[in-house]
This record gives structure tokens, C-alpha cells and sequence, in this order.
């Protein structure tokens, strides 16, 4: 099996590495790429605890400087205060422009490590070594970096690509069941997005893959990234077809704000459950079969994945409060939403022009659809 994609971006260009065991490999892999022999590591105390020390012996075995600092983990972490201290300490540390930071740990750590990154002494590189399923396929490749501010998720960071991206397979087997199904929804888009075959795959194997079959584990973080290389390599910045990679999360995103980015509802559920209204509203439109619809709730339904608004304590779902999230989506162009939708597994497609009724009728079905108290 190949295990090595190329992001192509001209002078930019990196490799994404994905198998098990590339963390105790990981300091002869990132050697070649330093400028000098001395990284800064990031990461956080879940991390700390189960696997730091094999990342660290594995540096020192090729004479690697290390240094670094162990932030909480948590979306909180990716905030303004823990920005600050974090260039702070990476400047006592006398950190240099021919210095790497790695980002060691999930999404937090990659977006806020990375946009650290991209402003420190006007830039120095790093290296993406994900540890969460969603982290693997999705938030470490393709330059994204942020940190999140009281007006939204992510409103603060910038496009700046990795040197490299290491993702070990086998560090997912110390990852909680919950964040294994946020990320399998990442996975499950990468299928609906524009790979019918790959969604047909993951009928058979999905099972296997959040199971911890360590193959179907890495055939699925391999097919994932090499969807996400060719779309990052054909439009970095989200001019256009980048976009495509929203499936799902426009929805996703005005039900998090909703549960106020909490503990009640993560990223990656609130993104199965986005993915089903794109699929509603692309089928409310006349673009999707409804039997296309129907398959993809039997396969989150087949994982125990989420597929409908749940039931949370203290939350009320309504849809005029959810419709009025998507005014401060990022992806707002002169006050119009873009929408992702599909004509159908594998096929999606980005609209403008969605009438607001559709949208607020999938809403209201899938506020009516929740269990009575
Ligand atoms: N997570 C979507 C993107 O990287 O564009």
C-alpha cells in the first residue's frame, strides 16, 4: 500500500507520511527538513501522558534539540490567552527562524501551534504530527490555522502550510470512542464530497475502521488525505473548490454555536449531523435522490454515529436561532450563505442561491423529529 501523498504547492510542497509507528520514527523522517538541529514541541496533557515520551526519545536518538511547551486540551486552548503565552514561551525558549515547531496533539493543538508558527519572527516553519482521527484527516493538511475569538470559531488565523505531516495510525488506538466517531465523519465526507466508491468502501469497512483494524484504519486516513491534497493543491485559499470541503459544515457550525461550542455536542458529531441536512436540503431542492439520503443516515445509523438533533439539557432548538448563526459563517459572500449540496453520493456541488424557506423547512423537520420529553 502507497503511504506517502504530496501536496503540491510549487515551492510549498510537502509530504503527508500515514501508517503505524511513524511517531518512534519520527526524528530520522523530520531530520533532513530542519534548518538546524532544534525543534519547539507543542502539545497537550492528553498527550503528554500516552505518547510524548516516544516522540521525544525519537528526536533525541538523532540529535534533535527539543524544547516545548504542554498546554490543557480542550477547545479552550485555542484562544487569544493561550496565543500569547504560547509565543511567549516559545521566545524564552529562544526560539530562532531556523528553529521547527511541531505540533504534536489533535486540532486544537495543529491550529493553534500553526498559526503560532506562521507569525513568530514573521514565520518559522512546522511539522503536523495529528493524533486524532479528525486531526489526521482533515485539520493538518492543507495550511488552515487559527484560534477562536467570542465572535466565532476560527474568525482569527492564516493560510500557512506544514513542512511535513506525520500521521500515525496506531497513536489512534489510545483515542476515546467519541472522538473516533467526530472524526469518522470527516471521512464520511470525503466519500460524499466526490468519491461514491470510497462511500461504498466505507459500507463495508467502517465498521473495521473505527473498530481499530490498524489496515482499514490507514486505507481510510490515506483516501482521505489524498482527497484533501488534490483539492488544497488545486485551490489553497478557497477561491472556489475548496469550498466543497464545507459539506456539511455550515449546518455543523450553527449547531455548535447553538450548544455554545461545548462538551454537549463535538465538531465531528455536529458535522454527521450536517452532513444529513445537506443531503435533506439537497434533496428538499429536486438535486438529490431521496434514496441517496436515506443511505447515508443507514450507514451513521449502522456506527451509532449521529444523524438527527439530540436532546441536550438547556438547549432549545429553534429554528430562527439556528438560521441566524449562518450571518456570521466565514463563508458569507455579500450577505449570501453558500451551501454545500449534492446531487448525490459523491457528487457534491456549491449553490449560492438557496432560498431560505428550504433551509429553515429541513430545520423545522429536524427540530419536529426530536424525541418528546
Ligand atoms: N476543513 C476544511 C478545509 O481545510 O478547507
Amino acid at each position: 500500500m502507497k503511504t506517502d501523498i504530496r501536496v503540491l504547492l510549487g515551492e510549498r510542497s510537502y509530504d503527508i507520511r500515514v501508517g503505524p509507528g511513524l511517531l518512534a520514527q519520527a526524528g530520522g523522517l523530520i531530520r533532513p527538513l530542519l534548518a538546524s538541529p532544534r525543534v519547539f514541541v507543542v502539545t497537550d496533557e492528553n498527550l503528554e501522558r500516552l505518547h510524548l515520551s516516544r516522540l521525544r526519545d525519537s528526536l533525541d536518538a538523532v540529535g534533535i534539540e527539543n524544547h516545548g511547551v504542554v498546554l490543557p486540551a480542550g477547545e479552550q486552548t485555542k484562544s487569544f490567552a493561550h496565543l500569547e503565552s504560547l509565543l511567549d514561551a516559545m521566545l524564552e525558549a529562544r526560539c530562532e527562524r531556523g528553529t521547527t515547531v511541531i505540533a504534536f496533539g489533535g486540532g486544537v493543538i495543529g491550529d493553534l501551534a500553526g498559526f503560532a508558527s506562521s507569525i513568530l519572527l514573521r514565520g518559522v516553519p512546522f511539522v503536523q504530527i495529528p493524533t486524532t482521527l479528525l486531526s489526521q484527516v482533515d485539520s493538518s493538511v492543507g495550511g488552515k490555522t487559527g484560534i477562536n475569538t467570542p465572535q466565532g470559531k476560527n474568525l482569527v488565523g492564516s493560510f500557512y502550510q506544514p513542512r511535513l505531516v506525520l500521521a500515525d495510525t496506531e497513536v489512534l488506538g489510545t483515542l476515546p470512542e467519541r472522538e473516533l466517531k467526530s472524526g469518522y465523519a470527516e471521512v464520511v465526507k470525503y466519500g460524499l464530497i466526490d468519491d461514491a466508491e470510497f462511500f461504498a468502501w466505507l459500507e463495508d469497512n467502517g465498521a473495521a475502521v473505527l473498530g481499530g483494524d490498524l489496515g482499514a484504519r490507514a486505507q481510510a486516513v490515506l483516501t482521505s488525505c489524498a482527497a484533501k491534497a488534490r483539492v488544497v493543491s488545486a485551490d489553497e485559499c478557497e477561491a472556489g473548490q475548496r469550498a466543497l470541503l464545507n459539506l456539511g459544515h455550515t449546518f455543523a457550525h450553527a449547531l455548535e454555536a447553538e450548544t455554545g461550542f461545548g462538551e454537549g455536542l463535538t465538531h465531528g458529531e455536529a458535522v454527521s449531523i450536517g452532513l444529513v441536512l445537506a443531503f435533506e436540503l439537497s434533496a428538499r431542492l429536486g438535486h438529490c435522490p431521496s434514496g441517496d439520503v436515506q443511505r447515508l443516515r443507514r450507514h451513521l445509523d449502522a456506527l451509532g454515529m449521529p444523524a438527527g438533533l439530540p436532546a441536550l439539557p438547556g438547549v432549545e432548538w429553534k429554528v430562527e436561532r439556528l438560521t441566524a448563526h449562518f450571518a456570521s459563517d466565514k463563508k458569507v459572500k455579500d450577505g449570501r450563505v453558500t451551501f454545500v449540496l449534492a446531487k448525490g453520493i459523491g457528487q457534491a456541488f456549491l449553490s449560492s442561491d438557496v432560498p431560505p424557506e428550504a433551509v429553515a423547512e429541513v430545520l423545522a423537520k429536524a427540530v419536529a423529529a426530536l424525541p418528546r420529553p
